[in-house]
């Protein structure tokens, strides 16, 4: 069931965003070669508890840390590690922000240092894939709409789309409906209605879309070793359009 929310509720979410927003710009500053990404959850679980605010992937379904931090062939749900960052590297910092009982879910991948222009085609090409869904967020359209603007925009690109995370309707809880795929056909799916609330988050691979989970039981990486970005914003469609609640401004 699509719980649709008040203007009031998309406001305080969109405080919770702007915060998590502010995170992500400190963290730009701070993904260097030779930091650690145990550093960096320290740091943003340390920011948030400042602010008043919450990191709500901590103890969510027991999983242990305030961030994801995920490298290289690591597609999501990377846990922080003691090991630095390596120039070349690529990273993915997703976190959920819980402030004045509101929710906000926004990843964004970064480049350590100098980068390979293979590597800097990804990251360009996910961010655009993001943004051009967001420009279906629209009264009318449906959700195949979505997955339909990514995936026609990276797989001639040649890279796949990851099938087996999803974005996502949130509001009291990280994880509502809908389920919102980052592929699929347009003018399929559910109707985008205004006061709805969810995420898009595509995970892209330079290689096949197929994944393999580590023994932790959390993090998953690309089968075949090849490269994966991932770009997500929080989105609320009103009765004045899409609002990107977790939008970074410079
Ligand atoms: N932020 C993630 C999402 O996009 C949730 C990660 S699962 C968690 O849905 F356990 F790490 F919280
Ligand atoms: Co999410």
């Amino acid at each position: 069931m699509i719980i649709l929310k008040t203007d009031e509720q998309i406001e305080k979410m969109h405080a919770a965003g702007k915060l998590l927003a502010q995170v992500h710009k400190e963290l730009r500053k701070r993904i260097v070669p030779g930091v650690t990404t145990m550093e960096l959850d320290k740091f943003v679980e340390e920011y948030l508890l400042e602010r008043g605010a919450y990191p709500e992937q901590k103890g969510y379904q027991g999983y242990p840390y305030a961030i994801c931090a995920s490298i290289n062939d690591e597609i999501c749900h990377g846990f922080p590690r003691n090991e630095p960052l390596k120039e070349g590297d690529i990273v993915t910092i997703d976190m959920v922000v819980r402030l004045d009982d509101a929710l906000a879910d926004s990843a964004w991948s970064y480049g350590v240092g100098e980068i390979s222009e293979e590597k800097q085609r990804l990251l360009d090409a996910t961010k655009e894939s993001l943004y051009k869904a967001i420009d279906q967020v629209k009264v009318g359209n449906r959700l195949g709409d979505i997955g339909h603007a990514i995936q026609s925009y990276v797989e001639p690109l040649g890279y796949s789309v990851v099938r087996d995370f999803i974005g996502h309707g949130i509001g009291r809880n990280m994880h509502e409906d809908p389920q919102v795929l980052h592929y699929g056909k347009p003018g399929r799916g559910q109707r985008l209605m205004e006061g709805m609330v969810f995420t898009i988050e595509p995970m892209i691979n330079t290689g096949g879309y197929e994944i393999k989970m580590d023994d932790n039981g959390w993090t998953a990486r690309t089968k075949d070793g090849s490269m994966s970005a991932q770009y997500e914003h929080t989105l609320a469609l009103t009765k004045d359009g899409v609002i990107i609640l977790t939008e970074q401004e410079d």
